[in-house]
């Protein structure tokens, strides 16, 4: 709200002064100079950030462009190939298969639908589902996260052995606890997180939850290494994350040809940050946009009913079939739906950019230090951009001459920094989308409450999605 009500006043170009000194930019044209490889930064450097281990190393935090290049390829090959879509589409399946079996005991059954008492929150079995998710595709190892929630709610308990689904729940929760406090770090100064009792006590925990993460990942990273080495050498390995990580620049890599240091494989703490850098991303925001998703569909009948055609053209009567890659590449309203959630309501409500040396950025000249705000919102519902930028109307991506005006769609950023899990992100949503709605009925509890959020000032959230379920007629 102050920052609709700062654009209001002062326009496309303003400055805020609370933690950091921030020059917010509004328009399009502006984004220019952040696509090339000087500008390149996504904020300064941070005692915070070096406090909690993740400053310079991986991907998000790394400023030092040669350390981030090296990452940022082995990222870019473990999760855009071919075969890692093929795992992100048949997790979607199997993982959504475990969740229907705890929503048939739970909301599913005839006499509990006749009791009117088929009400779940949303947010929080996604939440839940997307962390299973996101650690089965990058470590290849399974988490029960979900399951955990299962047995909070129901007397009968999982079937999953209750020690993984313990420890499940502690991870869980300590990648939750890094989303909504390593924010803490930017803006305590660290006297008083250190020595004042009460933030002390936060900043104690949060750094404990973020050891407990990188012990499990070291746990899990040893033993694919052992799993690897015994593993013979015509026999395929499996296509997650990790075990990419492990083998590139390897001769287990088919693409491998020795040559220098820039051609060497990772080290185990290299690919630690690596695998948290993914999980931090990939967990949080997939989740919450499906929420959005859910909540602007009810709201748009008409765009519900399209997008069932759409689904029953494809899968028939047939509300079992596995969805496979030709589906997901014909379920183009869908994908339009994901995209004009993501610009009405977009999840990274702001992006960052940083420079370290004195540079001209929208027609004027900034010294060096100079962070700016990207205000993506603004951008994305600005009517010079877009025609009718308030009204949600998937069809304005539906025709093929469409193309956004530069810069002007960024729900996945922009430049060298752009999202690499935006394709892993589009897929599952898109899937979750037809596993959804071809088999049931989703309405909202309330249809006159508006959407529940809160933002971090970067991130928007959704803290509740009540919805009621029932199978499809
Ligand atoms: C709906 C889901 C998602 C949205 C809206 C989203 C959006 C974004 C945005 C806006 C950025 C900043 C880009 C920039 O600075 O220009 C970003 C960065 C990033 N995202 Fe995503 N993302 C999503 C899902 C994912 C997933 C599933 C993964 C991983 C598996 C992921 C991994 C990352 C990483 C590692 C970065 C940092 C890239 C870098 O600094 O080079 N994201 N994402």
């Amino acid at each position: 709200m102050f920052n609709k009500y700062c654009y209001e006043k002062y326009g496309d170009i303003y400055e805020t002064n609370n933690i950091l000194r921030s020059i917010v930019l509004c328009r399009p044209e502006y984004l220019e100079n952040f696509l090339s490889n000087t500008h390149w930064m996504r904020s300064p450097n941070h005692k915070g950030l070096k406090e909690l281990g993740i400053e310079g190393k991986g991907i998000t935090y790394n400023n030092n462009f040669r350390s981030w290049t090296f990452n940022r390829n082995f990222f870019n090959k473990a999760i855009l190939s071919p075969k890692f879509t093929n795992e992100v589409i048949d997790w979607t399946n199997e993982l959504f298969n475990e969740l229907e079996s705890y929503w048939d005991k739970l909301f599913l059954r005839e006499e509990i639908i006749k009791e009117n008492k088929n009400k779940l929150d949303f947010i929080d079995w996604f939440n839940h589902y997307k962390n299973d998710m996101i650690i089965k595709l990058l470590t290849g190892e399974r988490t029960y996260s979900m399951a955990n929630y299962f047995n909070t709610l129901s007397d009968e308990k999982s079937g999953h052995q209750s020690e993984r689904v313990e420890d499940s729940e502690k991870l869980f929760q300590a990648i939750r606890k890094f989303h909504t406090g390593h924010c803490f770090f930017f803006i305590i100064y660290p006297f008083v997180r250190r020595y004042v009792p009460f933030f002390k006590n936060i900043a104690d925990n949060l750094l404990q939850s973020i050891e407990f993460t990188n012990q499990k990942l070291d746990e899990i990273i040893k033993r694919r290494r052992q799993q690897i080495e015994v593993t013979p050498l015509d026999k395929l390995l499996p296509h997650d994350m990790l075990t990419s990580m492990i083998i590139k620049n390897t001769f287990r890599d088919g693409d491998y040809v020795e040559t220098d240091e820039a051609n060497r494989s990772m080290t185990d703490s290299e690919i630690r940050v690596n695998l948290f850098d993914g999980i931090s991303n990939g967990s949080y925001k997939s989740a919450n946009m499906l929420s959005f998703i859910i909540y602007y569909i009810a709201h748009h009948p008409n765009v519900k009913k399209k997008m069932l055609e759409e689904i029953d053209s494809i899968f028939q009567d047939d509300k079992m079939r596995t969805i496979n890659k030709d589906d997901f590449y014909n379920l183009k309203y869908c994908e339009a739906i994901v995209k004009e959630t993501a610009r009405i309501l977009p999840i990274v409500h702001f992006n960052t950019r940083y420079i370290d040396k004195p540079s001209e950025i929208a027609g004027y000249q900034w010294p060096a230090d100079t962070f700016f705000l990207i205000n993506v919102q603004t951008i994305h519902n600005n009517g010079n951009y877009w025609e009718e930028p308030n009204e949600f109307n998937p069809d304005r991506w539906m025709n093929e001459n469409f193309e956004p005006k530069k810069n002007s769609f960024i729900m996945f950023g922009n430049g060298l920094r752009l999202c690499p899990g935006r394709k892993l992100a589009v897929i599952e949503l898109v899937c979750l989308m037809v596993l959804l709605f071809r088999k049931y009925e989703i309405n909202l509890v309330d249809m006159n409450s508006p959407i529940k959020t809160k933002c971090n000032g970067i991130l928007i959230s959704c803290v509740e999605l009540l919805v009621e379920i029932k199978p499809r007629n």
